[in-house]
């Protein structure tokens, strides 16, 4: 009982889905630097069209929605949760100095790492721009921020995504807590499409998204003493049209056992078991404005790229 006490919420979370029936892992814990440096990849390759919708639509409504968010007489103070490498974001931040809004760049992200290296990245191609990084809790940390400030929230690139209905519902409520009356927020969505086109971004011939789930076997490795066997695992994906539910799976290929030391436990897998370890929700408009009116928004307006593959939603907080 002692040691439980001095387990790492990765270890305790590590110990929960394993023993769970299905087995799981939590895919926030991709993000260690090998697991961003291969979300990096991933952002890159072609069959992974949503950072390309996004740019799109950035760079196609940049100064719409530069009109709609800089218009205030207070403070402006946009923040962005899981800000990555903040590609998508510079064309707005970009748009926004050269219209001369008077505003401060807040990323937020649960890496050091993403945020020193955007600062860095940010301090060197928009030398006028105001970045205050921060790492840690996202709505401890937006709470904390200045009261008087009118604030714009980016939570962008489908990052909603990995949660589950339930879990996004709450995440929404949440962030309607700390955000007051004339605050914004802008969201991105993935939108339901062709099968095909989905499992091909998810289960890419390059086997970046097998490394990508795989890390996180490397990882428990690494920080919790394990014996995971990487090349005893392969990835796959599945995807349902109808919920618009995509799920990555790590597939045992043998009977094996898998131990643990810092949980001092060894857990079984059998043949073809699976390890249910992400989730991506593909999203219809019905199911977007529902999320919206759910948690006290008001859709304000939506932008598409020319396939209508992806969405960035402008929401307004409703007053209550
Ligand atoms: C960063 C959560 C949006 O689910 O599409 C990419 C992560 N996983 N390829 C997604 C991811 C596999 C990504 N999000």
């Amino acid at each position: 009982m002692e040691q439980q006490n001095l387990l790492s919420d990765f270890a305790t979370d590590t110990l929960h889905g394993l023993s769970a029936i299905p087995k799981f892992l939590s895919s926030k814990y991709f993000y260690d630097d090998i697991g961003s440096a291969i979300f990096q990849d991933i952002m890159q390759m072609p069959e992974y069209y949503l950072t390309d919708c996004e740019v799109e639509i950035f760079e196609k409504y940049k100064q719409e929605m530069v009109s709609v968010i800089g218009k205030s007489k207070s403070k402006l103070e946009l923040i962005e949760l899981g800000a990555g490498d903040g590609l998508k974001t510079k064309v707005l931040l970009s748009q926004l100095l050269e219209q001369n809004i008077d505003f401060k760049y807040i990323p937020i992200d649960i890496s050091a790492n993403a945020v020193e290296n955007l600062h860095q990245d940010l301090k060197r191609n928009l030398p006028e721009l105001k970045v205050e990084g921060r790492i840690g809790d996202y709505f401890k940390l937006i709470a904390e921020l200045n009261g008087s400030a009118r604030k714009v929230i980016l939570f962008l690139g489908s990052n909603i995504g990995n949660f589950n209905p339930s879990q996004s519902r709450q995440f929404l409520k949440q962030l309607y807590n700390v955000l007051n009356h004339g605050d914004q927020l802008l969201i991105g969505f993935d939108l339901k499409k062709d099968s095909e086109k989905i499992l091909k971004a998810y289960n890419d011939p390059h086997g970046h998204t097998a490394s990508f789930n795989l890390n996180l076997l490397n990882r428990i490795n690494n920080e919790l003493d394990a014996d995971f066997q990487l090349d005893n695992f392969f990835h796959t994906e599945v995807y349902d049209h109808e919920t618009g539910v995509a799920k990555s799976y790590l597939i045992s290929k043998k009977a094996q056992n898998v131990h643990i030391r810092k949980l001092n436990k060894s857990f079984l897998l059998a043949p073809n078991e699976k390890i249910f370890m992400e989730m991506s929700q593909k999203y219809d408009q019905q199911m977007i404005n529902s999320l919206a009116v759910n948690a006290g928004f008001e859709v304000v307006q939506n932008y598409y790229d020319h396939k209508s593959w992806f969405v960035n939603s402008l929401w307004n907080v409703k007053d209550s």
